[in-house]
C-alpha cells in the first residue's frame, strides 16, 4: 500500500528496505503477535487517538501496527534526535499509513517541532519514551489535558520525571509507568541494554573488548547487563555507583568496585547508564588515559558533560561514524561515542526485537488498560496489574516452547497457611 505522505521523514523512498526490517522483527515479537490477533478481533483502541513519543526502530514500527489494529488512530514522533531508523519511518507512512515525524539527525528545533506535530493531534492517549510528550502538555500546551484520557511511559528516566510531577502536584492525567513491569525492566533494561550498547560500541569502532577495562557507572538494570555482557567478552570490569546496596551487589557479582575518580584512570572503555547528571565531568575526564572512549547508554545526553570535554580540548574531529576524537593540550586523545547519547540506539539499532516484545505487549496492554480504567483512575503514576504482567512471562515461554511448573493445590494450601512450622 502507498499512501500520500503524512508526517515528515527523511526519504520516503526507503520503505521497502523499512518493511523488510519491520517484518524481519516481527518474526521474533510473537507475544505482541498474539495481543494484535486479539486487537483485530476485538478493537479495544477504536477511535481512539494516539500520540506516540517512541524511538523509531523496527520493534516500535510492530507496537504500532499492534496499535492501529486494535482501531487506535496514531501518529508518531521520535523521541531522540538520533534514534531514528529512517527507512523504518519512511515504511510507516508509506506502508502502513501510520503518520510519522522522525529523522535522524534532526536538531532540537526540529525535534521539538515534530513533538508538537503529534500533539496537534489532539491526543486522548499519550505514549512517551523519555517523558518529552507529558512534559511540553504540562509546559506548553495545557488546551490539550481536557480531553486527554491518560498516557504510558517507557523508560526509567520518564518515570522518574512523572514521579516529580506527581509529588509536585502538576500531573493532569493518569500514566502507566510501564517501565516498572518485571517484563520490561529486568529484561529489556537488563538484556536489551547489555546487548544493544556493547552492539554499538563495537560497531563504531571495532574495538577487542577483551582484556580492556571497561568501567560500566550506574549499576542498575541496564548497568547490570552491561557489566555482565562486557566481563562475558572479555573486558576487566569496574563499576562505580552511589547506592551502598548496589555497590555491594557489584562487588559480590564479582566485580571491582571504587570511586569514579579512580576509575577514570584505568579504564580504556566508559559507559554510562544512570539517568544521573554529570556522572562523567571535567575532574573524571581530566585523567583519563590516552585512547580512553566513553559512551552513554542512559535516556539522556546529560551524563557525560559534553560541555567540559569541548573546553579540555585543543581540537575536535569526527574519525569514524558516531566517534568524535577530542585531543588535549599534552596530545592526549579520548574518543566520545554517538554525541553522548545513548549509543544502542544511536550507532546501532537499540535492543533485538525478541525483547522488545515484551516491553511493548506490556505498552499495548497498558493502552487498553488505561481506557477500561480511566475512570477509577486519578492523575498518578500506575503500574500495570501484577497478573498481566505474569501472562506476559507465560505467553513469551510458552512462545519460546520452555514448560514450567505450577503449585499444586496442597502447596497452595501450605503457602497460605501460617499453621504449620517445625
Ligand atoms: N539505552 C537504552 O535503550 C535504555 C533502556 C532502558 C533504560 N535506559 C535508561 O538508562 C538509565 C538507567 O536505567 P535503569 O533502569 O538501569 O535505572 P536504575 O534506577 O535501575 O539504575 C540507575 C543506577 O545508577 C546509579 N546512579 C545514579 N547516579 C549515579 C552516579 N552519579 N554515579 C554512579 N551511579 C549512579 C543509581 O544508584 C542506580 O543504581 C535511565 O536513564 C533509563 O531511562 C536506557
Amino acid at each position: 500500500m502507498t499512501t500520500s505522505i503524512k508526517g515528515d521523514v527523511r526519504d520516503i523512498s526507503l520503505s521497502a528496505r523499512g518493511k523488510d526490517r519491520i517484518e524481519w522483527a516481527a518474526k521474533d515479537m510473537p507475544v505482541l503477535r498474539l495481543i494484535r490477533e486479539r486487537f483485530i478481533k476485538e478493537q479495544p483502541l477504536k477511535g481512539i487517538r494516539v500520540s506516540g513519543c517512541l524511538h523509531i526502530t523496527t520493534e516500535t514500527a510492530n507496537l504500532a501496527i499492534t496499535l492501529k489494529a486494535g482501531g487506535a488512530d496514531l501518529v508518531l514522533c521520535a523521541s531522540n534526535p538520533l534514534s531514528t531508523q529512517d527507512d523504518v519511518a519512511a515504511a510507516l507512512v508509506s506502508e502502513y499509513g501510520i503518520p510519522t515525524y522522525a529523522i535522524k539527525g534532526e536538531d532540537e528545533d526540529v525535534y521539538y517541532r515534530h513533538i508538537n506535530a503529534v500533539l496537534d493531534h489532539n491526543p486522548q492517549l499519550t505514549m512517551d519514551d523519555g517523558c518529552d510528550l507529558v512534559s511540553t502538555i504540562h509546559t506548553k500546551r495545557k488546551d490539550l489535558i481536557p480531553t486527554i484520557i491518560g498516557g504510558m511511559e517507557e523508560t526509567t528516566t520518564g518515570v522518574i520525571r512523572l514521579h516529580s510531577m506527581e509529588k509536585q502536584g502538576v500531573l493532569k492525567f493518569p500514566v502507566l509507568a510501564v517501565n516498572d513491569s518485571d517484563t520490561k525492566h529486568m529484561f529489556d533494561n537488563r538484556y536489551g541494554t547489555g546487548q544493544s550498547s556493547l552492539d554499538a560500541i563495537i560497531r563504531s569502532t571495532n574495538i577487542l573488548l577483551a582484556g580492556r577495562t571497561a568501567v560500566v557507572v550506574g549499576y542498575g538494570w541496564c548497568g547490570r547487563g552491561v557489566a555482565s555482557r562486557a566481563h562475558g567478552m572479555g573486558s576487566n570490569v569496574i563499576v562505580c555507583e552511589v547506592d551502598p546496596t548496589r555497590a555491594l551487589e557489584a562487588v559480590m557479582d564479582g566485580y571491582r568496585v571504587m570511586p569514579i575518580l579512580e576509575a577514570a584512570k584505568l579504564g580504556d572503555l566508559f559507559v554510562t547508564v544512570t539517568g544521573d547528571i554529570n556522572v562523567l565531568d571535567r575532574a573524571h575526564m581530566e585523567v583519563m588515559k590516552n585512547g580512553a572512549i566513553i559512551a552513554n547508554s542512559g535516556h539522556f545526553n546529560d551524563e557525560i558533560n559534553i560541555t567540559e570535554l569541548e573546553k579540555l580540548a585543543v581540537s575536535k574531529r569526527r574519525v569514524r561514524d558516531f566517534v568524535d576524537e577530542y585531543t588535549y593540550a599534552d596530545g592526549r586523545q579520548v574518543h566520545l561515542l554517538a554525541e553522548g547519547r545513548l549509543v544502542n540506539l544511536s550507532a546501532a539499532e537499540g535492543h533485538p526485537a525478541s525483547v522488545m516484545d515484551m516491553s511493548f505487549a506490556n505498552q499495548a496492554l497498558a493502552a487498553e488498560y488505561v481506557l477500561q480504567h480511566a475512570k477509577e483512575m486519578e492523575p498518578k503514576v500506575y503500574t500495570l496489574p501484577e497478573n498481566l504482567d505474569k501472562e506476559i512471562a507465560r505467553l513469551k515461554l510458552h512462545a519460546m516452547g520452555i514448560g514450567f511448573d505450577t503449585l499444586t493445590a496442597e502447596q497452595e494450601a501450605y503457602l497460605s497457611s501460617w499453621e504449620s512450622g517445625t
